[in-house]
C-alpha cells in the first residue's frame, strides 16, 4: 500500500526533533515519525522493534535515533536496529521534499540516504 500525503512545511520540525503521524493519518499500519537532524528528514515506523516505545520521543543524534526505554538505537537512513535489545529493523518510509513542503510516501522503502533540506 502507498499512499503520498503532505505532513508538514519545512521548518515546523526542529532540528534534532520528530513529528509523529498517527496511522489513521497516513494509512499505515503504524504511526510514522518523521525526523529532522543535521539538515536532513527521515522517516520509519514510530514504534520501536523491540517493545512499544515511540522512537519519535527518542534521543535523536547526526543519522541515529535512541529509544527511550531501552536505549536501542537504530539508523534514521536504513532503520537498522544498531544495537541490543532490539535486533529487528525499523521500516522506513520516503520523505520527498516540494519546495517548503514536506511529503511522506507512506509505504515506499527510504533510499537510505536521508532527504537533504534545501
Ligand atoms: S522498547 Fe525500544 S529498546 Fe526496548
Amino acid at each position: 500500500m502507498t499512499n503520498v500525503i503532505k505532513v508538514a512545511n519545512v521548518g515546523d520540525i526542529e532540528d534534532e526533533e520528530a513529528l509523529i503521524l498517527s496511522a489513521e493519518q497516513t494509512g499505515n499500519n503504524d504511526a510514522i515519525a518523521i525526523f529532522f537532524s543535521d539538515g536532513k528528514y527521515y522517516a520509519l515506523n514510530d514504534t520501536c522493534t523491540h517493545e512499544e516505545a515511540s522512537l519519535g520521543d527518542g534521543w535523536i543524534e547526526g543519522d541515529e535515533v535512541e529509544c527511550p526505554i531501552h536505549a536501542a538505537k537504530f539508523s534514521l537512513c536504513t532503520g537498522a536496529a544498531l544495537c541490543l535489545p532490539a535486533s529487528q529493523p525499523a521500516r522506513t518510509h520516503k520523505v520527498e521534499l516540494r519546495g517548503d513542503e514536506i511529503w511522506l510516501h507512506v509505504g515506499v522503502p527510504a533510499d537510505g540516504a536521508g532527504t537533504q533540506a534545501t
